[in-house]
């Protein structure tokens, strides 16, 4: 039975090894129709399924990616869609050593409070099986906790739903991206942030210990412990890095990767903030799974226009470059 313990145990650990090679992270590309929407229409592209496909073509098909990228985040109707060749994209980044990723939840609802949310999907899970079978060897589920999110029983919801959905993504063999999420909005202190960081951590690795999800097939993607967005107090390089990692010291287990979210962060903050924590000794594959800070600069290029594909695609090879060099403590802007 697909369900029998261990099946996968093997696969798991090999997967989540190869996606954390050294200089090597995650493309997030995986946002819903609704999000890829908006970042269409803020170039001026129409969101057709035609242009999502085109976009991420362009995204899959950038010269030399695999030599930066060891897995991508895909969004479902991504993992069905072929390049303009007739490759399913899944070929395509299997040919590059880039394993396919699939984003498994069904979107955020409020959770208690309307700061705090808990991500629908749980119940759809049982679509892992079939995500495999396309080619899919890995999953990310994202829910979010806000900074004065209120009481712990909101830390503890989010942190049950994450390890039930670690546990059944194992089960199918696909590697379960655990996202403790703090959010970045609002004008929290960095200590801020660090507390609520600490309470959900804490709770992740309970439930997810009580689910007996297997530590060594999956991958952590944290935020960075930052100021809230709006906080006037800034922190450089050097403090995110002793905050997260001290936040990740004595409560990450072994597992094989930590692969940061941006969260908003800009292009050239979310590097220099990789650099810096691999610039101390840690005992981790440190490293990244960003969404927009690999693809802002990539859109403002492309416009849309065939004639500007390549220039993209150089934009996204430079910062692809530059957050492998700093997921070895060696990036210089
Ligand atoms: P950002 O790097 O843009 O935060 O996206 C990562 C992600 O997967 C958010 O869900």
């Amino acid at each position: 039975s697909p369900c029998a313990p261990g099946k996968f145990d093997e696969e798991l650990i090999k997967t989540a090894k190869h996606i954390a090679s050294p200089g090597k992270g995650i493309l997030a590309m995986d946002e819903s129709n609704a999000t890829c929407g908006k970042r269409l229409d803020s170039i001026g592209v129409g969101n057709t399924e035609e242009n999502r496909r085109t976009y991420r073509e362009l995204l899959l098909t950038a010269p030399g990616l695999g030599n930066y990228i060891s897995g991508a985040i895909l969004f479902e109707e991504t993992l069905y869609q072929k390049a303009s060749n007739g490759k399913s994209f899944v070929d395509v980044m299997r040919s590059t050593g880039i394993a396919p990723g699939i984003k498994v939840d069904k979107g955020l609802v409020p959770c208690g409070t309307a700061t705090t949310s808990w991500c629908t999907g749980l119940d759809g899970l049982a679509g892992a099986a079939e995500y495999y079978k396309q080619g899919a060897r890995f999953a990310k589920w994202r829910s979010t906790v806000a900074v004065g999110a209120g009481p712990s029983i909101i830390h503890a919801r989010h942190a049950y739903g994450l390890a039930r959905y670690a546990a059944i993504c194992q089960d199918n063999g696909l590697v379960p991206i655990v996202k403790p999420e703090i959010l970045l909005d609002g004008d929290h202190t960095i200590d801020e942030t660090l507390d609520v960081a600490k309470a959900t951590w804490a709770e992740t690795f309970k439930y997810m210990a009580d689910n007996k999800v297997m530590f060594e097939g999956i991958l952590l993607k944290p935020s960075m412990v930052t100021p809230g967005a709006e906080c006037k107090v800034r922190a450089d390089p050097q403090t995110v890095a002793s905050y997260t990692l001290g936040l990740s010291q004595p409560r990450a287990p072994p597992v094989p990767g930590i692969m940061f979210l941006s969260g908003g962060q800009s292009e050239l903050e979310a590097s220099l903030n990789l650099n810096a924590m691999n610039q101390s000794p840690n005992p981790w594959h440190v490293s990244f799974s960003y969404a927009r800070a690999l693809q802002n600069t990539v859109l403002k290029t492309w416009k849309g226009e065939p004639g500007n594909v390549k220039a993209a695609q150089e934009a996204l090879i430079v910062r692809a470059a530059a957050n492998s060099a700093a997921q070895m403590g060696k990036y210089d802007p």
